[in-house]
């Protein structure tokens, strides 16, 4: 019997070992003296987990033992359960520490797993296997707790909650950081509970937590001008507004329109647009892709002050946007000033009157014209 599995176990080394030819799954599982261990099966094609009945033995030490599970009784006494694809061993001890085999009933193909019991003492089997992560200062944070893909129902274990634990600090005990600092980069153990029969059982993980400074802020927001912002213009100079953005990616696009049309890049026109390319601003230990648009007016008109235009900043995760007005400088509003009474006869200036000298002379001479009586006071 011996003789039987030394030859198996050298033409598991050869095939292994051997480019080229398909090789039979070998794994190795560390697990911690005291912890529950979790066997998992490969499985084939043509063997669902349904149908197939599991063969598992185990080559320890000073044993082999084949198990079924028509020996529950026995197993449970040993604190071993079988289930199909699942072996748990639900105390480790190293006495455990061995090569387990299992097969599928009529298949000749078995697979081989290599139990590593080791001690709180040697923590090298433990930084192997233990996952890393990466995050960034001020998100949210939480930590996963690496979990062994078992329906661990069907082996009448119930999983019974997880704890947290920092190597010479402190940890969250849900593993959640609200907003993860520098200082929380370390190395993370979880336990994860199981109950079984009255008894509770363990297995922990660790995680390696690397945080790095914020590299790109999480949001993409216009930080000039302001919403509802005036400037104050002088009609016929040339105006140009830049609209400032934060954005989350170089995909964003930040533009101005009025209304619902959108404004051309070529400046010769009344009213234009010039844009940077998006670029990486650092800011303390923070990244950030900003971005201006300018809105550009060749020669502020009389037209243009009577417009909204509005900044509008789209990326995939939202859109926000400002809208501005312009509005005469005060002081120099005017070219020109009449005063003139008011009048209910013939002779006086009519509204109509009115109206036609102020565009005759902004039309054809190019005047600004303020026109008040007396008892009108002008407000700018
Ligand atoms: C390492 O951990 C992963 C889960 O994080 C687990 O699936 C795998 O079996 C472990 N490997 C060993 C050799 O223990
Ligand atoms: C896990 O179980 C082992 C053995 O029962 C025990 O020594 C250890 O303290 C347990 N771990 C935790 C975090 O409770
Ligand atoms: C399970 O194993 C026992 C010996 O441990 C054996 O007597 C029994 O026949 C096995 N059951 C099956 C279904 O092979
Ligand atoms: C398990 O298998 C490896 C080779 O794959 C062998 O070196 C080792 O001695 C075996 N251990 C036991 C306990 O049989
Ligand atoms: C194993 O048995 C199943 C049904 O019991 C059958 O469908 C399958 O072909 C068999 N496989 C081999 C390799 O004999
Ligand atoms: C977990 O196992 C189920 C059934 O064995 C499988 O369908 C599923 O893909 C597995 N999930 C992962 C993440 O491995
Ligand atoms: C789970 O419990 C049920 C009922 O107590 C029992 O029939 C079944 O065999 C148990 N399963 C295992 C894997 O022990
Ligand atoms: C557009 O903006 C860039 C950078 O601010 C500037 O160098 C360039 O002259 C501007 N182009 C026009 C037509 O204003
Ligand atoms: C950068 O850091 C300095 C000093 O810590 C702080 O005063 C300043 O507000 C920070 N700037 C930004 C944009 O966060
Ligand atoms: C400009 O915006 C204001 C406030 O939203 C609105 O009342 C007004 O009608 C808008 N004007 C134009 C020309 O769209």
């Amino acid at each position: 019997m011996n003789g039987k599995i030394s030859l198996l176990l050298l033409s598991l080394i050869f095939l292994t070992s051997t480019p080229g030819v398909c090789p039979l799954s070998f794994q190795e599982v560390h697990v911690k003296a005291g912890e529950m261990a979790v066997l998992q099966c490969p499985s084939y094609r043509g063997y669902s987990d349904g149908d197939a009945e599991v063969f598992w033995t185990s080559h320890t030490v000073d044993e082999m033992k084949l198990f079924n599970m028509s020996t529950s009784a026995e197993q449970r006494q040993m604190g071993v359960l079988v289930h199909g694809r699942i072996l748990v061993i639900l105390r480790v001890s190293v006495n455990h520490q061995g090569n387990y085999s299992c097969s599928f009933r009529n298949s000749s193909r078995r697979s081989w797993i290599s139990l590593k019991v080791y001690t709180a003492q040697s923590r090298e089997c433990e930084q192997m296997n233990q996952s890393f992560k990466e995050c960034y200062t001020e998100e949210s944070y939480k930590l996963y707790c690496p979990e062994k893909n078992v329906s661990f129902n069907t082996l009448n274990i119930t999983t019974s909650g997880i704890t947290w634990h920092k190597e010479g600090g402190s940890s969250p005990k849900d593993g959640y950081f609200p907003s993860v600092k520098k200082e929380d980069s370390g190395i993370y153990t979880c336990t994860r509970f199981y109950l079984y029969d009255g008894q509770i059982y363990n297995m922990t993980s660790t995680v390696k937590l690397d945080v790095q400074p914020n590299k790109i802020t999480e949001k993409a927001v216009i930080i000039s001008p302001e919403n509802k912002q005036v400037f104050e213009v002088d009609l016929g100079s040339t105006v140009v507004i830049d609209c400032k953005a934060v954005m989350m990616s170089d995909f964003d696009d930040l533009f101005w329109l009025s209304g619902s049309s959108f404004f051309d890049a070529d400046t010769s026109l009344p009213v234009s647009y010039n844009d940077t390319r998006p670029f990486l601003l650092r800011v303390n230990s923070t990244e950030e892709i900003t971005m201006t648009t300018s809105l550009i007016f060749r020669k502020v008109s009389e037209d243009d002050l009577s417009k909204n235009y509005t900044c509008k900043l789209q990326s995939d995760y939202e859109t926000n946007f400002v809208t501005i007005t312009l509005k005469q400088k005060d002081g120099k509003s005017y070219n020109a000033c009449l005063m003139y009474y008011k009048s209910s006869t013939d002779q006086g200036l009519s509204e109509d009157d009115r109206k036609r000298l102020e565009s005759e002379m902004k039309n054809r001479f190019g005047y600004s014209l303020c026109l008040y009586s007396p008892d009108v006071v002008p407000d700018r």
